[in-house]
């Protein structure tokens, strides 16, 4: 039930530091230690390579992950996309673990590609907030989200949740694996739950923005680096499905390749800047598109942030960013498809989940 909302997607956008909470109460034993089924800490110890198998906001959720379990569990990462993969398999390692990211649990690209590789005889887990979905029983093993439904066509805290049980997983790994590490990520969730409720009271600052940067515009694109390039790329998806404002997500370097040949007078330009280490290349980026006459928005996080930024991020582990900074993008989306009195929910030519190939 909606409550006294007016949209799901407000309400679901407004439950995610209920659902990061919800996230860490499941994943935590008695001691505080991280409780995850054996037989999956299993799995990922033995395996040489994860593939992640997804689409859409749940694919831009596993591009985020493979940062978690390449950095903290040393466990190399493809992430491909179910439509792709299912028609045009890459080479396996010699013991793959296929990870599939839906929050439906039925999207049929996925389940296409799980069909084949059980076929091959491989390992799957299903990462789901429906645990008897089909992908979660045709897997071996399930994570559960633990985000409670999601109605909105949009998905927004299905995504923060992925991301969240991600970094759980990587860390349960490091862990099993004997790997050092100073990341205690039910401590950094807790943060990021804070975070989050300081954003979501943001609300009125972000439609100020819309209006600012969104209101007449055909077109919109988002650019970040290292982290910040996934969570662009999910910004823009938002916005284009809910909005139908043209939206695309760039890597800050990659624009001088082709895309800044599309920046004209007033063309709004949402940049992410919580990544220390390339801060100063991403700053870059925005004086490029400004001299080409850009409106730049710029969200940075706190520590980084400069005079001009237009939205300043509270401070959260430097790897678990992508939880915050896609909050305001969410909100960005949800305000210009309201102002354009588009149906929020319930965007045209989608359904909820995608059940066929
Ligand atoms: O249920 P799934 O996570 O497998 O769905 C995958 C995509 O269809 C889904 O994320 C879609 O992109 C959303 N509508 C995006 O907001």
């Amino acid at each position: 039930e909606k409550g006294t909302y007016p949209h799901f997607m407000l309400k679901e956008i407004d439950e995610q530091p209920i659902v990061m909470r919800k996230i860490i109460n499941e994943y935590q034993d008695a001691d505080n230690a991280l409780k995850l089924d054996e037989d999956i800490r299993k799995a990922m110890q033995e395996t040489d390579r994860v593939y992640i198998i997804a689409a859409g906001t749940s694919y831009h959720a596993g591009l985020v992950g493979k940062e978690f379990l390449e950095k903290l569990a040393n466990i190399p990462v493809e992430v491909h996309v179910a439509s792709e993969f299912s028609y045009n398999m890459p080479l396996l390692s010699e013991k793959p673990l296929f990870v599939f990211i839906s929050q439906s649990g039925e999207t049929a690209d996925s389940r296409s590609v799980l069909v084949k590789i059980k076929e091959l005889g491989h390992p799957a887990l299903t990462i789901t907030n429906v645990p008897g979905s089909t992908l979660s029983r045709e897997a071996d093993y399930t994570l559960h989200l633990h985000a409670g439904p999601e109605i909105a066509v949009a998905s927004t805290k299905a995504y923060t949740a992925q991301i969240a049980v991600l970094a759980i997983l990587a860390v349960d790994t490091a862990q099993a694996k004997n790997l050092n590490l100073d990341f205690d990520p039910l401590q950094e969730l807790a943060l990021v739950a804070n975070a989050m409720e300081v954003l979501t009271d943001q609300k009125e600052e972000v439609e100020q923005l819309t209006r600012n940067y969104l209101a007449t515009t055909r077109n919109a694109f988002f650019i970040g680096r290292s982290a910040d390039y996934n969570v662009s790329l999910e910004g823009a998806l938002k916005l284009k499905e809910i909005s139908y404002i043209q939206a695309e997500g760039f890597a800050g370097g990659e624009l001088k390749h082709g895309t800044i040949a599309l920046i004209e007078e007033g063309t709004p330009v949402i940049a992410l800047a919580t990544q220390e280490n390339v801060n100063y290349s991403i700053r870059g980026n925005v004086q490029e598109v400004v001299a080409r006459g850009a409106n730049a928005l710029v969200i940075s996080m706190k520590g980084l942030e400069q005079d001009e930024d237009a939205f300043v991020l509270p401070k959260v582990h430097e790897l678990l960013t992508p939880l915050i900074s896609v909050v305001p993008l969410q909100l960005l989306a949800y305000y210009a498809a309201l102002h354009r009195d588009c149906d929020v929910d319930k965007p045209r030519n989608l359904a909820k989940s995608v059940t066929v190939e």
